[in-house]
């Protein structure tokens, strides 16, 4: 089913239904925040069920090179499990380091909330993607608070941040729904004097909000805001990842499109804020449900199970429901190219800013098959054709994008013809083993 070539992988399509029971590896999101708040902590953190991938390594990485002590092993699952022992009062190892963040947009952005309330110079940087991400969205409110960022007015990496003891507790209306904002401003707020608020246009998902408290800190959640009151020093705690709904979307939107289908995902993060794509595939006519097996610390975790559907139609994405569902748009717009009529994801230019620019790159993937998509203001269109057929020896450009490389890859493997992507590798930045584990499902 897969011929590895030097510059790009083909896949071909799936000879059987997928059916059976699945899981996936932990979520990519939780396992940065279990990493990161235990380097952070006082004493020693037991965390397991993290995510072993490219991206999460590289917030494992980062923790080490600054003090912590990371004794984490791989489990028979693939995870990671084991301790961080974290700085807690003591603060980061002090000197001037740099710290190369591959393609992790998480890493970067969350490392500049951790580093604002100490007195030491760190340089982030990271890989040619993730140096053209913006980083201002970051580095404005942590100014507010104090912290200084060189060279000034530089907007994307690398840059060198100089944090303070002395941060000041803001309220901050941020003017985009991003969990990665809200955590760095969080984070910082921890070793703030007083409460520092975090307004949000819509909700984002709320990982940090859940899981500082189990480091002791007090953190209060409402619609549309979060708060955290410091100073305090986080103590050291267990964590349980569940798995990734955003790993989890792509085996079920491969039993969505592959006639015969019929599947349960085990374990995986049932959380409201990141299970948009399930709400989303259900008003597309697809027959999936989420049962709540029970929560790890907060974070609420289950089954989803899904069917094939032949039947699929196109629907609106209302703006505010974009937050939920953000890193599923690229599979979602590949199921949407198969519905009857047209689908519409509305507000959708942070995806602009993803590790590519992810918008051009559907509209471009999906002209490639002969699928009409546009994009008008920051709204996204596709126009379904149900019966549309892959042309022979069509090749996709993965753009080094791991939801991209995962999304064509989909493509092949329900479609009619096999398809070539270009450095498919990319996948190892947040599931390393998607297509063998989706070949599993075929047996
Ligand atoms: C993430 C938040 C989202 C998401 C990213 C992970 C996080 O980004 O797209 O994959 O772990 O906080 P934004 O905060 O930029 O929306």
């Amino acid at each position: 089913m897969l011929t590895e070539a030097p510059a790009s992988t083909l896949v071909s399509p799936l000879a059987k239904p997928l059916r059976g029971d699945a899981t996936v590896p932990g979520d990519k999101s939780i396992s940065h925040r279990a990493v990161l708040f235990s380097a952070m902590a006082q004493g020693t953190s037991h965390i397991a069920g993290i995510l072993d991938s490219a991206d999460v390594r590289s917030s494992i990485a980062a923790v080490e090179k600054l003090g912590a002590q990371v004794d984490l092993s791989r489990q028979e699952d693939e995870s990671l499990a084991g301790t961080i022992t974290g700085w807690g009062k003591e603060g980061p190892r002090s000197g001037e380091v740099t710290i190369d963040c591959g393609n992790s947009g998480t890493t970067a952005r969350l490392l500049m909330g951790v580093l604002a309330p100490w007195d030491i110079d760190a340089t982030i940087t990271g890989d040619e993607s993730l140096q053209k991400r913006p980083m201002r969205r970051i580095t404005a409110p942590l100014m507010k608070m104090g912290v200084r960022f060189m060279p000034a007015g530089r907007e994307t990496l690398p840059l060198t941040i100089h944090g303070t003891s002395q941060l000041r507790a803001i309220t901050y209306d941020a003017p985009m729904a991003s969990a990665q904002l809200k955590t760095a401003v969080l984070l910082a707020g921890v070793y703030a004097k007083g409460t520092t608020v975090l307004n949000e246009p819509s909700p984002s998902r709320n990982h940090t909000e859940l899981m500082l408290p189990e480091y002791g800190i007090t953190t209060t959640v409402a619609r549309g805001a979060a708060s955290v009151t410091g100073p305090a020093v986080p103590q050291a705690c267990s964590i349980q990842v569940p798995g990734d709904p955003s790993s989890a979307a792509f085996l079920v939107c491969a039993a969505v499109l592959k006639r015969g289908s019929t599947l349960k995902i085990h374990n995986v993060s049932l959380n409201t804020a990141r299970a948009g794509f399930v709400r989303t595939l259900e008003r597309m006519g697809v027959d999936t449900s989420m049962d709540y097996q029970g929560s790890a610390g907060k974070e609420p975790y289950g089954t989803i199970r899904v069917k094939y559907c032949d039947s699929l139609r196109g629907c609106e994405i209302p703006a505010e429901k974009i937050a939920s569902l953000v890193d599923e748009v690229p599979v979602l717009a590949l199921v949407a190219a198969h519905a009857h009529g047209i689908t519409v994801f509305r507000e959708v230019s942070e995806l602009r800013v993803k590790e590519t620019d992810r918008l051009a790159a559907i509209v471009e993937g999906l002209e490639m098959v002969g699928v009409d998509a546009w994009i008008d203001g920051n709204d996204l269109y596709i126009e379904g054709q149900a019966d549309f057929e892959i042309p022979d020896g069509v090749v996709f450009d993965s753009k080094n994008d791991h939801r991209l490389a995962m999304t064509w890859a989909l493509l092949g493997l329900t479609g009619n013809n096999p398809v070539h992507i270009t450095n498919f590798d990319s996948v190892k930045i947040s599931y390393p083993h998607f297509l063998r584990d989706i070949e599993r499902l075929t047996q």
